[in-house]
């Protein structure tokens, strides 16, 4: 090799060896946490992180409480200045299916599609002022990319140094009349390749009737949710509408017992006639650690003034 060929290539193995130090560097730095924080990243478990910030004083997912939609500005700055642990919101595309449509993310929960607050705006003002946990709940498909890139850049700069859930219904599940689900496929792919340091919260779309209660989950659209994450790597929780959960337990059961990864987010429409009896029945039959419940007043209450009186007298 002649003598300038060899300094060219010594002198781009430089530069390659430069350009891999500081992305190392501007990745762990990314990724990295408060020291002796394991959990205060993306990818972190919201109940270790919840117990390292001293919000929680055991791994139990009653001890978690919720914001919802703290999306419009008011809303956000009122979920904010509240002492809520994690904050709920839901990403759309400004103008979807119109002739307006910009491809930015928006905080607006279907049918809107406009809002006074961008999802840039939300996770500067949220990761600035808050140490909240995070969940964002996607709509369409179309707002995935756009969304998971934000986020990955202000988690390049070291911003995001706490758990965030990526949800969305991929799967259509009970009473739902017309296909309504998010891709599965096109979903699952974009996070794996766009954001993959993130808890996945995968469902099912859901309609309850009270004319048709027996109507619930089945073992066949567990198994096909199940068989579509077994293999990824990232934590997965599973938003179950609690109205519905215990009529299909043994196959929620069967669920929680395929991985450590996994774990169910019971939650309530406004109206949904949950009861105690169902919530204890749960409770009785999973570990603490399995379950978060984003449940409504006064439910939420009555069921925890009962669950910790139960666990108070198995104890003593
Ligand atoms: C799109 O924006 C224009 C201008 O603001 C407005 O006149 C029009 O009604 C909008 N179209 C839709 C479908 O919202
Ligand atoms: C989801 O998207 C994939 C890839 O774009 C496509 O092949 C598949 O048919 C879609 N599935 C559904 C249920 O629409
Ligand atoms: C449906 O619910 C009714 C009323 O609770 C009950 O009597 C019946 O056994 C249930 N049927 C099935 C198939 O679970």
């Amino acid at each position: 090799m002649a003598p300038r060929k060899a300094w060219a290539v010594a002198g781009g193995m430089g530069v390659v060896l430069v350009v891999a130090v500081v992305l190392a560097v501007s990745l762990t730095q990314g990724r990295s946490s408060q020291p002796g924080c394991e959990s205060c990243r993306p990818d972190g478990d919201m109940m270790d992180y919840l117990l390292s910030t001293g919000h929680i004083s055991h791994k139990d997912g009653l001890l978690v409480t919720w914001y919802h939609a703290a999306n419009f500005r008011s809303e956000m700055e009122t979920a904010l200045s509240s002492d809520v642990m994690v904050l709920e919101a839901d990403v759309n595309v400004e103008g979807l299916n119109t002739e307006n449509e910009t491809g930015v993310p928006i905080m607006a929960h279907p049918p809107a599609i406009y809002s006074d607050n961008t999802l840039e705006h939300w996770l500067e003002a949220v990761l600035t002022r808050s140490i909240k946990g995070i969940k964002l709940d996607f709509k369409s498909i179309q707002a995935v990319g756009p969304s998971l890139d934000l986020l990955r850049k202000q988690t390049e700069d070291g911003r995001v140094q706490r758990p965030v859930w990526i949800n969305a219904d991929i799967l259509d599940g009970p009473n739902v009349p017309i296909p309504a689900a998010v891709n599965a496929t096109q979903f699952l792919s974009l996070v794996q390749e766009k954001y993959p340091d993130a808890t996945l919260s995968v469902g099912w779309t859901t309609l309850y009737s009270s004319f048709t209660p027996n109507s619930t989950y089945t073992q066949d659209m567990i198994e096909k949710m199940h068989s579509l994450v077994e293999a990824l790597p990232q934590k997965v929780t599973f938003p179950v509408r609690a109205v519905m959960a215990r009529a299909a337990w043994s196959h929620f059961s069967w669920l929680l017992s395929q991985s450590d990864r996994y774990s169910l987010t019971l939650w309530q429409s406004a109206s949904d006639p949950v009861t105690v009896d169902d919530l204890l029945y749960i409770r009785k039959n999973s570990a603490i650690h399995q379950i978060y419940y984003d449940l409504f007043e006064p439910i939420l209450s009555q069921f925890k003034q009962l669950a910790q009186k139960r666990s108070g007298s198995s104890r003593g």
